[in-house]
């Protein structure tokens, strides 16, 4: 490498008196005892509007963090001007100068602005000290570091020449904005969005959605602060369909990168299909969408590792990780033992607000993501299909808490074992040993996601066909572990079939979705 090679983020303990936990304490001390007003960034302006987005912690409703200003569709058309303008300059910055601006917003992240960006993600996201931790730092600290890595590989990979002639492939930015739409469970994901575009020369147009806006206004303040010019990143917040109407119609429209919902994805490749006459280029549309990612268990598997990765992989942040495992096909050998040791990890697990930090899950999103949760479980104490092994109880009268909830179905496409939940929901099937490999089969079959998926097993063979079997199932396959916690650098991160276009999240085949190509040959 050229650029400093990268290293993953280690991940700090907070354990007790540590200074992490001491300055961690503070900054959220210091956001709980005032309100922020936060405004758009526009090219060179903060704008204030008198729509204010109430942002309120999702586990204490009492509680208000501050507003931030809701903009129209005359925002979003000032927003794509202020990236035009910016792009001309931008885009003649050799990438070793862009580069510099994000590896020194890594360090920011890294040092000054860790306690105050985790302390955001904990009360804005719900999410408990570790989680805003691997999330919040470390990982969006990795994407700035590794992607900057990925970078120097684009330009300087070069065709092969022979005597007489001279090939070169001269990548550049793409013509026009990109627009990144940023989903809520993750500030590492919404931080990468909008940087690895912008890394590659290109302006954009960043809309979060809302409650990660106060988790994206500190990105903001980091890249600023980092160097980055004025209108390369611009943040709005705007409602979708009016974003959408203003950005999918503009000649300039150069691409998307998003994280979201299968459904929206859909939906806005759609309205890209019927607008693609308008544009200069075919825009380039990256996104990762939902998952119903699976645990599979083979009858030699390790009781408790399989317990502790079903545990970890479907409860951690409440199970709103798009790779959170929600459903799981265990052999009615190792059953009752798997249960016991679950049983006994969740009498261990407290539910709570953030700030406590003996709390292992915390609130769900919203309101709406609340009631649908809520409403799979409800179905399922009425189901004669399923019986309720643990949780079903929740409450949103201080916040929006879910019990984590095991439900054991006697039929494998049982609704929650088809259908993503987003929330602290497991489904289990217990499956006759013998019919392992038609156990494959149906976990292959039951969904229409791709995103991650585990194996559990001892025996070589039964692993070897599970990786066969399951190829096209999981973007992410995993070997004796919990199918959530991809680390940057380590497991590129991204699904396919109604996952996403498996543009891997932290690597170069993302990076080259970002510039366009000319090859140039010239002959001596
Ligand atoms: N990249 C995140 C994970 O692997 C979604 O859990």
């Amino acid at each position: 490498f050229k650029v400093p090679t990268p290293v993953n983020e280690p991940v700090l303990s907070y354990g007790k008196g540590s200074p992490e936990k001491i300055a961690l304490k503070k900054a959220l001390a210091e956001a709980r005892s005032k309100q922020i007003d936060v405004p758009m960034y526009i090219g060179s302006e903060q704008i204030h509007t008198n729509n204010k987005i109430k942002l309120s912690p999702p586990h204490d409703h009492q509680h208000i963090l501050g507003y931030a200003s809701e903009g129209d569709a005359s925002h979003v058309e000032k927003a794509i001007e202020a990236a035009l303008a910016a792009r001309p300059a931008w885009s003649a910055l050799s990438w070793e100068q862009r580069a510099s601006i994000f590896l020194k917003a890594a360090d920011l992240l890294a040092g000054p602005y860790r306690a105050k960006m985790n302390a955001a993600t904990m009360l804005g996201q719900s999410k408990n000290a570790y989680q805003a931790e691997i999330d919040s730092a470390c990982e969006l600290i990795d994407f700035l570091r590794f992607n900057v890595a990925f970078m120097e590989q684009v330009y300087t990979g070069q065709p092969e020449s022979v005597r007489g002639l001279w090939n070169r492939v001269e990548y550049r930015p793409l013509e026009g904005f990109v627009f990144a739409l940023t989903p809520f469970n993750f500030t590492a994901i919404a931080g990468n969005l909008p940087s690895c575009v912008a890394m590659m020369g290109n302006v954009t147009v960043w809309k979060p959605a809302y409650p990660q806006i106060y988790s994206a206004q500190i990105i903001m303040e980091i890249f600023r602060e980092a160097g980055l010019p004025d209108g390369v990143i611009n943040l709005i917040y705007v409602d979708g369909p009016t974003v959408g109407e203003v950005v999918f119609k503009h000649p300039d429209f150069a691409g998307i990168h998003f994280t979201g919902s299968t459904k929206v994805f859909q939906t806005i490749w759609k309205t890209i299909g019927e607008n693609i006459h308008l544009y200069k280029s075919y825009p380039r549309i990256v996104g990762e969408t939902g998952g119903k990612d699976f645990v599979m268990a083979h009858e030699s598997a390790d009781a408790k590792a399989l317990a502790t990765g079903l545990v970890r992989g479907a409860f951690e942040y409440q199970g709103q990780k798009c790779s959170a495992a929600s459903r799981a096909y265990i052999p009615s050998n190792l059953w009752e033992e798997v249960k016991g040791y679950i049983l006994a990890d969740l009498k261990e697990i407290k539910m709570g607000g953030t700030e406590d930090f003996s709390n292992f899950v915390n609130a769900v999103i919203d309101e709406k993501a609340f009631d649908k949760i809520a409403t799979y479980i409800d179905n399922a104490k009425k189901s004669d299909k399923v019986t309720i092994i643990a949780g079903g109880n929740y409450d949103k009268s201080k916040g929006y808490f879910i019990e984590p909830t095991i439900l054991l179905t006697s039929d494998p496409m049982y609704i929650t074992m088809c259908e993503e939940i987003f929330g602290p929901v497991l489904t289990i099937y217990v499956y006759e040993p013998a019919d392992f490999e038609k156990t494959l089969e149906i976990v292959n079959t039951t969904s229409p996601y791709a995103l991650t998926g585990a194996i559990f097993a001892k025996d070589r063979y039964a692993i070897d066909l599970a990786t066969k079997k399951l190829v096209d199932a999981a973007g992410n396959f995993y070997i004796n572990d919990k199918p959530t916690g991809a680390v940057v650098g380590q497991q590129p991160f991204g699904g396919a079939r109604a996952s996403g276009t498996n543009d891997k999240a932290g690597s170069i085949l993302n990076l080259f979705r970002w510039v366009q190509a000319r090859t140039i040959k010239e002959t001596f």
